[in-house]
């Protein structure tokens, strides 16, 4: 490859819905400084009209054909993909991460990876087996901002010694007038706020009371509460407690409550200032304030750091994922493997204490 050739990565898109259409938008879109270069090469889908509406309506204004299929296999046995990226529900994440990788396909899956641990041991454990690149899409964890924040607070030490952080995800979702077969009530699927959008303050929580993450992060102790709406688990407080450290979290999320426009999405207390998270909600952080310590009535001034917003986001870890698989890695250094598992597992902490069971956890 020439010094200035751009890695170029071939994505079969599998679903046609919500995070499929945000991904691939921010994929098509121009840019001056990209490190990787990528193409829709196949969209696959339950039904083809539905691929065909997908292409037609987010896969715009590029010099290629994309490939429309009316099913996920097609998309497998393509020769032409470099990567699957799965879009499905996270109760079938399994099914196609797996199905993909038998296929001798790269992937990168959405979150929650998967229902609980044992299933992303699974699906690693058949990566490893087929030498295939697989990696879940935590698009927070590839941001810019998260390594030049973990930077201030560990390296730069801005707030002194941290001891605590706060984040809160909300959304109103109406549980009851949800037909049963939507993502958000069906336990098969993997409804419930904490693995979609629990796993959001939860990663501020672990990115910023863990110098170690992703490499050597210590498992935090888990005290959870969660409680339910016609059996979906619909509000989740947890506080994490590291025990090296004293350091805690305090991550909360519901589906019951609409959110602001605008708001404060994480704290990060340390003994000699704080930082204040700006964004819409935990997973669209748009900038962050470092803040000295509060010895005042009045707030004190602190220094912003605001971060171009490029489309949604999801365009570092996209690039991120092509620069992995043209070196050859099979795992993501941003989101290895472990960390994935070590997540999951503490999901599955939060819900043996606050009750939520998915059938696939008897299975
Ligand atoms: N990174 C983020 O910020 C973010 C945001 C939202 C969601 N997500 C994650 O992305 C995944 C999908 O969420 P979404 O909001 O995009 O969901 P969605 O809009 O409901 O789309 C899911 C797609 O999966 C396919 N599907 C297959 N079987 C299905 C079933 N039984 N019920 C519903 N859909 C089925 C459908 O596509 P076809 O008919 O085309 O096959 C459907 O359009 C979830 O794991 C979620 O946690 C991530």
């Amino acid at each position: 490859m020439a010094a200035t050739e751009l890695p170029t990565c071939r994505w079969g898109i599998l679903t046609t819905g919500l995070i499929s259409s945000w991904f691939v938008a921010d994929l098509v879109m121009p840019r001056e400084d990209a490190k990787a270069k990528h193409i829709i090469q196949a969209i696959g889908s339950s039904s083809l009209e539905k691929s065909r509406d997908f292409a037609a309506k987010y896969v715009k204004d590029v010099p290629y054909q994309t490939t429309v299929y009316g099913s996920y296999e097609e998309v497998y046995n393509d020769p032409n993909i470099d990567c699957v990226y799965v879009g499905s529900p996270h109760g079938f994440h399994k099914r196609d991460c797996l199905a993909a990788i038998a296929a001798g396909k790269n992937v990168l899956c959405e979150k929650a990876f998967t229902i609980n641990a044992r299933e992303a041991r699974e699906v690693f454990d058949a990566a490893k087996a087929k030498g295939v690149y697989v990696a879940e899409a935590m698009w927070l964890r590839h941001r810019p901002m998260l390594a030049d924040l973990r930077k201030l607070l560990y390296e730069d030490k801005v707030i002194g010694e941290v001891f605590r952080t706060t984040s809160d995800f909300q959304m109103q979702l109406d549980i009851a007038s949800l037909p049963a077969t939507s993502r958000y009530k069906d336990l098969s699927l993997g409804a419930g706020s904490m693995l979609d959008i629990g796993i959001y303050p939860l990663t501020w929580a672990i990115l910023t009371l863990d110098p170690g993450t992703p490499t050597q992060s210590e498992d935090p102790k888990i005290l959870a509460a969660q409680s339910f709406v016609d059996g979906i688990e619909v509000t989740t407080s947890l506080i994490l407690h590291y025990p090296s450290s004293g350091r805690q979290g305090v991550v909360t999320t519901t589906t019951e409550r609409r959110k602001g426009a605008s708001e404060i999405i994480a704290t990060i207390d340390g003994t000699n200032g704080f930082v204040e998270v700006e964004g819409a909600v935990p997973s669209h952080p748009r900038s962050f304030t470092v803040y000295p310590k509060w010895t005042e009535d009045k707030k004190p001034e602190g220094k912003k750091y605001d971060y171009q917003r490029l489309q949604q986001g999801f365009i570092y870890e996209a690039d991120n994922t092509a620069l992995d698989i043209a070196a050859g890695r099979k795992e993501s250094p941003i989101v290895p493997w472990a960390e994935s598992i070590r997540v999951m597992e503490i999901m599955d902490e939060v819900r043996r204490q606050g009750g939520t069971k998915y059938p696939q956890d008897s299975a």
